[in-house]
């Protein structure tokens, strides 16, 4: 056992003590949701509470890779409302890469497709989109890269953008992970990291769907992981380390940099 209590501050006095610099940080779209984008499972404002007009047969369908090939349409009219670039970093965002420039993040794992942990500033490197992003696309049948304008464009329309070589035709999808589908071979690459970590922080996730849902356990017995979620998940609070933050992800993660004495350098770098 590393920490002398299990609060904030003991592991803000953990950190300082102890070179921290190994931090690897786990997230999901609790974490977002202060940007004004929906997460899935609140129970009133998630995405699947509130997807009845699409008329779907279950609400994780809109992201699942056989029901799309028969019916892309409500996808693209989710796509529509979800396409990053109209959304701004939250401060949990800016913690993140607030880790990044003290050179403490070996690496920040993220469920989310909104591209804003690389808005906030953290290098691509130091993220692993572990459900992909909008960030790229191709059709689902020869998978050939579709052109980024001509998605933003079917996008804005609620269009379904279709592969454009000759005698394919396939339906274009962004390369967002799908029910049914691999996750990015850089998930498989680093998904042992988090043994190496001398801190895990895991924030604005429900650890339900696997294997992402695992990346906590793989973290040493004797090494702090810390909470940051309106609800406790995953089994975590189990560990003699672990150290729960129930509330809101960006009043946690300031006190977490009061803990610190980062908070100014944390409020300006979001300011920016
Ligand atoms: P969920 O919606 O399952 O979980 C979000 C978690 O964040 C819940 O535990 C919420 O209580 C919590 N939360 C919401 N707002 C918060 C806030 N402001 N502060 C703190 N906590 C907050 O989202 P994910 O865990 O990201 O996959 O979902 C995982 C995957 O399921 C997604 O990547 C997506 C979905 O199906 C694909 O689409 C492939």
């Amino acid at each position: 056992v590393t920490l002398y209590a299990r609060t904030i501050e003991a592991v803000a006095d953990y950190v300082k003590k102890n070179n921290v610099k190994r931090v690897v940080v786990m997230t999901g779209a609790g974490i977002s949701t202060a940007a004004g984008i929906p997460d899935f499972r609140s129970p009133k404002t998630g995405l699947y509470a509130n997807l009845a007009r699409l008329n779907l047969p279950y609400a994780e369908a809109v992201f699942d890779i056989s029901f799309f090939r028969q019916n892309p349409r409500p996808f693209y009219e989710l796509a529509h409302e979800l396409y990053p670039g109209k959304y701004r970093p939250t401060i949990s965002h800016c913690f993140v890469n607030l880790l990044h420039k003290k050179g403490m993040l070996l690496k920040a794992f993220t469920q989310n497709i909104d591209c804003l942990e690389r808005e906030a500033g953290v290098p691509g490197d130091a993220i692993v989109e572990a459900h992909g992003s909008f960030a790229t696309q191709r059709c689902i049948d020869c998978h050939t890269e579709y052109p980024d304008a001509k998605m933003k464009e079917a996008i804005s329309k609620k269009e379904v953008p279709h592969c454009a070589q000759q005698e394919c035709g396939g339906l274009v999808k962004p390369d967002i992970v799908f029910f049914g589908e691999a996750l990015p071979e850089a998930f498989h690459r680093n998904r042992s990291l988090p043994a190496q970590a001398d801190l895990a922080i895991i924030m604005g996730t429900s650890l339900t769907v696997q294997p992402f849902a695992s990346l906590p356990s793989f973290v040493q017995e004797d090494t702090p992981r810390v909470l940051i979620n309106l609800e406790r998940v995953g089994g975590l609070g189990s560990r003699a380390d672990d150290v729960l933050l129930l509330g809101d992800c960006d009043e946690g993660v300031r006190k977490f940099a009061d803990a610190l004495g980062w908070r100014e350098e944390l409020e300006s770098m979001w300011e920016k």
